[in-house]
Parts: C-alpha cells; structure tokens; sequence
C-alpha cells in the first residue's frame, strides 16, 4: 500500500491486514497502536515479548498464546491493574486466521 506516509512501522501483508481487523473491530480504539494512544486498554506498542503481570500475582509473556487467550476468553487471565474488562470475541465475531493476523500485527509492532 502506498497511502498513509506517516512513522508507523513496515508491516507485511499479514500485519496490515491484522492492522485493518483491529481498526474495524473497535480493537484499536481501546487498545490504540495505529499511531493512536490506548486509551481504555493496555497499550500494545512496544508489549510483544515482554513481562506481563496478571492479576493473580503471576506474570506471562505477551506472546501468540497470550493474545489468543486474551480475546477468546479474557476473563481467564486478567491483567494486574485497575483496567475494565477486556470483550470476549468468539469465533464467529473473528476468525482463526484473521485472529492469526492480528498476532502479526501485534508482533510487528514490536
Ligand atoms: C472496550 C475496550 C476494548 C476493546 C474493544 C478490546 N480490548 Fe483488549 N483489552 C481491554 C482491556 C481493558 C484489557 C485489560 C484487561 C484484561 O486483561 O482483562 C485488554 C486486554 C487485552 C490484551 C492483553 C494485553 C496486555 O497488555 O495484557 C490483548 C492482547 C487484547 N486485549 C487484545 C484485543 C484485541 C485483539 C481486540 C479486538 C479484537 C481487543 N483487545 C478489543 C479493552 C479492550
């Protein structure tokens, strides 16, 4: 795509169209990562591979299982802190592969 020219990060087909999903969904406008601020949710820029503290005392890596985990069934595993909870989004809300694609983006972001 040649439209945009702004500093967002170069992304692959996968991670554009992860972009796009998380932009039509509401994702983004809770969570932000498209140049935007997170405003409801954690913010994602910069999450990917790092420690992430659970409300039950524990920690995980944000990683392709923890943001599986995260949409398809948020309230398993919540994040520490005083956030309002997370929607759950069923397969029919979004599929594996364009769930698959949004792991991308989020990957790419870094
Ligand atoms: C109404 C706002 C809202 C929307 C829309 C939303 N989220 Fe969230 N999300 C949250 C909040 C609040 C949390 C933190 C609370 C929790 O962990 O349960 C969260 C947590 C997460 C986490 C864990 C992040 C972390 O840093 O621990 C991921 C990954 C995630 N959301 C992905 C998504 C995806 C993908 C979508 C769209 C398909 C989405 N969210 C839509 C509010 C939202």
């Amino acid at each position: 795509m040649s439209c945009g020219g702004d500093a967002a990060p170069e992304l692959s087909a996968a991670g554009q169209r992860g972009q796009q999903l998380s932009t039509d969904l509401g994702c983004a406008g809770c969570h932000g990562g498209d140049d935007r601020e997170a405003t409801i949710g954690p913010d994602w820029t910069g999450s990917w591979g790092t420690d992430i503290e659970l409300d039950d005392g524990s920690t995980t890596t944000f990683d392709a299982l923890y943001v599986e985990r995260s949409v398809r069934s948020p309230d398993a595993q919540r994040r520490a802190g005083d956030w309002i909870r997370m929607p759950e989004y069923r397969v029919d809300q979004l599929t594996e592969a364009e769930l698959a694609d949004i792991v991308v983006y989020l990957e790419e972001l870094g």
